[in-house]
């Protein structure tokens, strides 16, 4: 199976991530996304973070290569021709089992279903689609241009000529792929998550201040970030959604939401992209912690 045509579903933060990545690997890109105002600024991202690498001499081409093989589209139809559809859509299970259902007849039958998802069930997702052999999780992290890894999800109906392609072409966006099976957080949100949870516990039980917390993961175990620097950085809407489905899943307490954090959300203080959470980020380049 070659892959040579990608399709991505969303351009916000991880599917232009996921898009640019593709793009600089020399695959051509189609991106969907339900209204062009989206694609601008999918697009727009995309050009400062190009610009970025270019500018340090990191691309093999120049950005114009790359950015020709990019396509936005509102047009599902644009999708019939792709040999994989790498789903990065909103994180909620209904949203995109209706986006799935919705190109299952348009896009080739041959062609691979992947998604993006942290915490959804791929088993429950490719439900939708008549397709269940042909689908695996292609799970992206953070910034995409940046982050190494790909965890590369396989359920119980999945092929391995299928699993396998999607493996190697992992390897081919130049990201290093690892082997993991369809249990809800997969590797690193089965790790991190309870990791990101205990921070919020600890600073509860007061045990040290935010910024202390921070210094202390960073310093003292070598974190590129403290655990309150990453939960601004994911989202806390978006730590509290996986939360949910975790908790649910395993039933038990180290996947469930602190009190704090669910009052922070409540609050619509989701972290860097709010300018809120458990950092005050009105001087973008030097975040204070809030009282909290
Ligand atoms: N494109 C191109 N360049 C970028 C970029 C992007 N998207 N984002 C940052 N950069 C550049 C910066 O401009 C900077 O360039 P200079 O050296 O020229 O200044 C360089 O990369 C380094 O960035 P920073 O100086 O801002 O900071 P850093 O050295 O700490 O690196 C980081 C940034 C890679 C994000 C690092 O802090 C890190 O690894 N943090 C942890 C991230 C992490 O854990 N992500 C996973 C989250 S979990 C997840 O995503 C999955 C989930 O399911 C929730």
């Amino acid at each position: 199976m070659e892959i040579k045509k990608v399709g991505v579903l969303g351009c916000g933060l991880m599917g232009s991530g996921i898009a640019q990545v593709a793009a600089t690997a020399g695959f051509d890109v189609t991106i969907l996304e339900v209204e062009q105002k989206y694609l601008d600024k999918g697009f727009a991202a995309m050009e400062k973070s190009l610009t970025k690498f270019s500018e340090k001499g990191t691309l093999k081409e120049p950005v114009d290569a790359i950015r020709s093989r990019l396509k936005g589209t509102t047009n599902k139809l644009d999708l019939a021709d792709r040999d994989i559809i790498i789903e990065a859509i909103i994180e909620n299970v209904e949203e995109k089992k209706m986006m799935y259902a919705s190109i299952d007849g348009i896009v080739k039958k041959d062609a691979i279903f992947a998604s993006n998802t942290s915490s959804i069930s791929i088993t429950e997702l490719l439900t939708s689609t008549k397709r269940p052999e042909r689908f695996v999780g292609l799970h992206f992290f953070n910034p995409v241009p940046l982050m190494k890894l790909v965890e590369v999800v396989r359920t119980i109906a999945t092929s391995a000529e299928v699993y396998d392609a999607a493996y190697e072409f992992a390897k081919k966006l130049g990201k290093v792929p690892v082997r993991t099976s369809d249990k809800t957080g997969f590797i690193v949100n089965r790790l991190l998550v309870p990791y990101m949870l205990d921070a919020v516990r600890a600073y509860e039980d007061g045990v040290g201040s935010i910024e202390d917390i921070d210094n202390a993961m960073k310093l003292g175990c070598g974190y590129p970030m403290g655990p309150f620097t990453l939960l601004d950085f994911v989202g806390l809407d978006t730590t509290y959604y996986i939360t949910h489905v975790m908790f649910d899943e395993f039933k038990e307490r180290r996947f469930a939401s602190p009190p704090l954090l669910k009052r922070l959300v409540m609050a619509g203080w989701y972290g860097r992209k709010t300018g809120k959470g458990f950092y005050d980020y009105s001087e973008p380049n030097n975040p204070k912690p809030n009282k909290l």
